[in-house]
């Protein structure tokens, strides 16, 4: 059996498959076998309770989805309180997602989430669906909130990037900067779907987050321009589907991948993505998955 085990900061998952951001909640566990899985990411919490945007919130487009909850979530006090047992009870690590329109809201929430069982941080500075929780537009705010982010938690933090900046690079290098353990990337990408009939938006929150198979060749560019210029482990999503696309990130140079829209396919797919890559170790003689990341032929 090949070693699938991965570092992120000082947080080792048994392998690279992590179950993203606001596309499962702890009710996955009825549909999967999540001992076989990475790590498990919380839908991003803020300080105070959030009640989303208007229906719809979703809707189905060419090759993938759009998305537009605006950030509903009970709040992180509430989510201590009633949910996070359930979540620590999956029995795999468990991410926390955290967003705040100021620095002072994520430290507020990283210092209540930081005595608890919870693994590390995903940091999301990029909902394209509330105005005020775009931070990665601004490498220097990035850097800024990631170092104080850091003075507040001895966990793992991975900082989240969004695909729609003009500078994605600088915005890495400034989490890099700033001590991120990880760079998580793509966030889902604006877009906006149109009823003719109606001539209204299909989405209550009117534009929204594309995500699924249609964003995969957008996605796996950017993990490839910001493996030029970060030394620290990227963890890569973007439309992943199946194992091969999974190994195409890997090559290019991502540490460990996220399953989101394909989840609401095949609930399933985060599992048939370890036993591909375990699969596909053995096939090619790979006894340790640190020896594929990064292998890409080209420069
Ligand atoms: C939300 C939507 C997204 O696509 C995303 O990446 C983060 C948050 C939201 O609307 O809550």
């Amino acid at each position: 059996m090949s070693n699938l085990s991965v570092k992120i900061g000082e947080l080792e998952l048994q392998n690279p498959v992590i179950l993203a951001s606001g596309t499962c909640g702890v009710e996955i566990a009825q549909f999967t076998n999540l001992s076989k899985i990475g790590a498990i990411i919380t839908k991003s919490i803020t300080l105070e309770p959030r009640l989303g945007n208007l229906p719809p919130r979703t809707v189905e487009t060419c090759g993938g989805m759009l998305n537009s909850i605006g950030l509903e979530n009970l709040g992180v006090r509430e989510f201590i309180s009633y949910k996070l047992k359930e979540w620590l009870e999956l029995g795999i690590p468990v991410i926390a997602s955290v967003a705040g329109k100021t620095q002072d809201e994520y430290l507020e929430v990283i210092k209540m989430l930081e005595p608890t069982n919870i693994s590390g941080f995903e940091i999301n500075i990029s909902c394209p669906n509330v105005e005020g929780v775009e931070f990665c537009k601004y490498p220097n705010i990035v850097k800024e909130l990631t170092y104080a982010i850091k003075g507040v938690t001895s966990k793992a933090v991975i900082v989240k990037l969004s695909p729609n900046v003009s500078n994605i690079q600088a915005v890495a290098i400034a989490a890099e900067q700033g001590g991120a353990d990880a760079i998580s990337l793509i966030n889902t990408i604006y877009g906006l779907k149109v009823d003719v009939e109606s001539r209204n938006s299909m989405l209550g929150g009117v534009t929204g987050g594309l995500s699924g198979p249609c964003i995969k060749p957008v996605a796996l560019y950017y993990v490839y321009k910001v493996s030029q210029v970060c030394k620290i482990p990227i963890i890569g999503m973007g439309g992943i589907m199946s194992t091969c696309d999974a190994l195409e990130f890997i090559i290019v140079g991502a540490t460990a991948i996220e399953i989101g829209t394909s989840t609401f396919v095949n609930p399933n797919t985060a599992a048939e993505i370890v036993v591909g890559i375990e699969d596909y170790c053995m096939q090619h003689k790979i006894d340790s998955i640190q020896k594929l990341i990064g292998t890409r032929k080209f420069s």
